[in-house]
């Protein structure tokens, strides 16, 4: 098949025929804020099932899916409670994905079987257009093949997915960089299940108390099940294996120079580079921006697969505000293999 790039999104002919492909059953490349998606009609579930194929992804792992404005809210959800309404009004369209009771039109196979579905309003134009033309809402997983770390350009999804999907339309470089926060309302008290883009601290000014699900900090033990099912797969992970190190920036950073064997790569603080000027290294931005290591982290990672390196040492920042969702990615990454240094 011959992947189409579609890339302007002023063309009522693009826009027609990037809708018609999702409309009819195809897959898209679809930009967001946080990363690209592999679009499908949420309601087809042979669409459904080709997103699956396309990505390698497991069958149990449940998709997210993606509305224009929260008035499609009761499309999706068979019941919608005030909280999820005061939660969109405030950070809708944006990175945040809302757990809810299925709507009996979602397909079992766009949620992997549960009873719950994630629906989420992208704050990206192009996308948002799209859905409307569609008309139906768009299940829609990140990108990249599965396991893989998460696309934030078009050329990083075309990298994956080229010959698989009908296409992918170009919307420039994902402004957020991490995927959604995840929040479930079907419980008491709401949980996060997957930090993202929306920092927690956010979330509990609008709900009050949250809890945050174990899985969001910790590797589970074998065959014990998270409540978001693509929390237990190891994720976003280049091909050399990883080491975490967290701590002070200038802890890490010492503890990365004093101990990363010859052929290790470096992912660190843009400060830090110099430090490891006799190695290959990706910078993670400033260690005062969490926002530029949010929108470098997953550019970073696949960026060290074209190079020798035999194994990778990362920095990582503290779990607050953005740097939750930073570090979580990078543990994940790392299979959990985290190197704790005091101060
Ligand atoms: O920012 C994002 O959320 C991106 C863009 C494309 O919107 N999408 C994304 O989808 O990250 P994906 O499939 O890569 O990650 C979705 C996560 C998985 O961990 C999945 O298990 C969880 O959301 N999830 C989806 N529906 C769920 C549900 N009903 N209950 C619990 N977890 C769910
Ligand atoms: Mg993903």
């Amino acid at each position: 098949m011959e992947t189409k790039l579609f890339q302007n999104p002023n063309s009522e002919q693009e826009l027609n025929e990037a809708a018609a492909i999702l409309r009819d059953g195809g897959l898209l490349g679809i930009p967001t804020e946080t990363v690209y998606g592999l679009g499908a009609n949420a309601l087809n579930e042979t669409a459904v099932k080709n997103i699956f194929i396309a990505k390698g992804r497991p069958q149990d792992n449940p998709l997210i899916v993606h509305i224009p404005d929260a008035s499609w809210l009761p499309r999706c959800a068979a019941s919608v409670p005030d909280a999820a309404y005061r939660l969109a009004e405030r950070f809708w369209p944006g990175p945040l994905t809302i757990i809810l009771p299925r709507h009996p039109s979602i397909p079992l196979q766009t949620t992997g079987g549960l009873e719950t579905v994630g629906i989420r309003c992208p704050n990206h134009p192009v996308t948002r257009e799209l859905i409307r033309r569609s008309g139906v809402p768009i299940a829609a997983p990140s990108g990249n093949t599965s396991g893989k770390p998460s696309p934030t350009t078009a050329q990083h999804m075309l990298a994956d997915m080229d010959g698989k999907i009908d296409g992918i339309f170009d919307g420039g470089a994902s402004a957020v960089g991490v995927e959604s926060t995840i929040i479930d309302l079907t419980v008491t008290p709401p949980r996060l299940l997957r930090p993202g883009g929306l920092p927690l601290e956010s979330l509990r000014e609008v709900l009050g108390e949250v809890a945050v699900d174990r899985a969001v900090t910790e590797k589970l033990a074998e065959g014990e099940r998270p409540r978001a099912p693509g929390m237990k797969y190891r994720h976003y992970a280049p091909k050399a294996p990883v080491t975490v190190v967290t701590g002070s920036p200038k802890a890490s950073a010492a503890y990365i120079a004093a101990n990363a064997p010859e052929g290790a790569g470096v992912l660190c603080f843009k400060e830090y580079l110099a430090l490891f000027s006799d190695r290959i290294t990706q910078s993670l931005g400033s260690e005062n921006d969490q926002g530029e290591q949010a929108r470098r982290v997953f550019d970073a990672l696949r960026r060290f697969d074209q190079t020798p390196v035999t194994e990778i040492f990362a920095q990582c920042p503290d779990p607050t505000g953005l740097g939750l969702a930073v570090s979580n990615r990078l543990k994940k990454a790392a299979g959990f293999h985290v190197v704790e240094v005091a101060e």
